[in-house]
């Protein structure tokens, strides 16, 4: 096996995406996962990969030191790619205390294990919520846009992002980080927005959207942000950071309206769902807008998002339609 790699967060959302493209692809590498398998996970869509003989799994918890130590001294991985992490916004506002044990500590833990134990890459996968937020007009952010967390999440990933490059300069590990604005598609839990809307609209109950829907994010394809940690894992600069992004801005609003119209001209609701809309309190600290500049990404490693946003926002409803009934 020319590749020993520990996928940490591989039974959550990007994660299992990830696991399952390097297991396919490439036959000459291990792959580990690694999960504690809290609620966001969903191990059942990785099972079918156990039959595959380049896969193993461990179920064990980033904030555990001993334990993330003593799997590094016993499998000797070369590589890291680290996704494991409290991931909701929602929930950091409540208890941020997880958040920094395992986005901060939890990174630590596995920096310290690498460097004692590892030769080749850590590749930390991170968000541009590290950024804070953007203004209507103002220019995209890029991989020199000062860092300005809004939430408990985004400061601690903010932070963990600092330990990655601390290592990096500090003990000269082989390290590289990317960005990326937000996510969509299959196995994502049903606490985010996209799966919140469609599943609303299947059970004919209220779509909640925070103050006037008027915040603005980019999305992405999950599977685009795969490819694109597949290319920096492989090919970006070490010690490089990279934003990714799909160019592609919406208002909440947009989004969701975009989600009702697909909803109802496919026949998966009775009645028009745009009627459903509830606006409710919005979220304390709610950045207004993202938007993500990923030409550096796209010069250096010649990465650009491959799918089409409606095409795959439409595939993406009738995977949670029939995972959901
Ligand atoms: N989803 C997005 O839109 C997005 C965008 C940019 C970056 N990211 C980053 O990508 C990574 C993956 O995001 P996701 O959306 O797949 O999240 P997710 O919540 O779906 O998955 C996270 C996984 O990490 C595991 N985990 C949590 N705490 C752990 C711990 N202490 N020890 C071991 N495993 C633990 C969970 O069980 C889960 O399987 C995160 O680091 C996130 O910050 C996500």
């Amino acid at each position: 096996m020319s590749k020993n790699i520990l996928i940490t967060g591989e039974s959550g959302f990007i994660g299992s995406h990830l696991l399952r493209c390097f297991i396919n692809k490439y036959p000459d590498y291990m792959i580990h996962g690694l999960d504690s398998l809290t609620y966001a996970s969903n191990r059942i869509f990785n099972q079918e990969l156990e039959q595959k003989n380049n896969y193993k799994f461990h179920k064990i918890d980033i904030r555990n030191r001993d334990e993330v130590i003593q799997l590094f001294e016993i499998e000797k991985y070369t590589d890291v790619i680290h996704l494991a992490a409290e991931s909701h916004v929602d929930n950091s506002i409540e208890n941020p205390l997880i958040f920094a044990e395992t986005n901060v500590l939890g990174t630590l833990n596995l920096l310290d294990a690498f460097r004692k134990f590892s030769n080749g890459r850590f590749h930390h996968v991170s968000t541009d919520e590290v950024y804070g937020d953007l203004k209507i007009n103002d220019p995209a952010f890029e991989e020199t846009t000062s860092y300005s967390p809004s939430s408990p999440y985004s400061a601690s990933k903010a932070a963990s992002d600092h330990f990655v490059r601390a290592y990096y300069r500090t003990y000269g590990i082989d390290a590289t980080i990317t960005n990326c604005s937000n996510n969509f598609g299959p196995h994502q839990h049903r606490e985010k927005f996209i799966p919140t809307i469609i599943q609303s609209i299947i059970e004919g109950r209220s779509i909640p959207i925070y103050g006037k829907g008027e915040n603005i994010r980019d999305w992405l394809y999950v599977q685009d942000h795969v490819g694109a940690i597949d290319k920096v894992f492989h090919e970006g600069a070490s010690g490089a950071t990279y934003n990714v992004g799909g160019d592609n801005e919406l208002t909440n609003i947009d989004l969701v309206y975009k989600i009702c119209d697909i909803m109802l001209n496919k026949g998966y609701c009775s009645g028009n769902p745009r009627k459903l809309i509830s606006f409710i309190k919005d979220r304390e600290g709610h950045d207004l807008r993202y938007a993500i500049n990923s030409q550096k990404l796209n010069i250096e490693l010649e990465w650009a998002p491959k799918f089409k946003f409606l095409d795959v926002l439409s595939s993406t409803i009738d995977w949670y339609v029939d995972y959901l009934k």
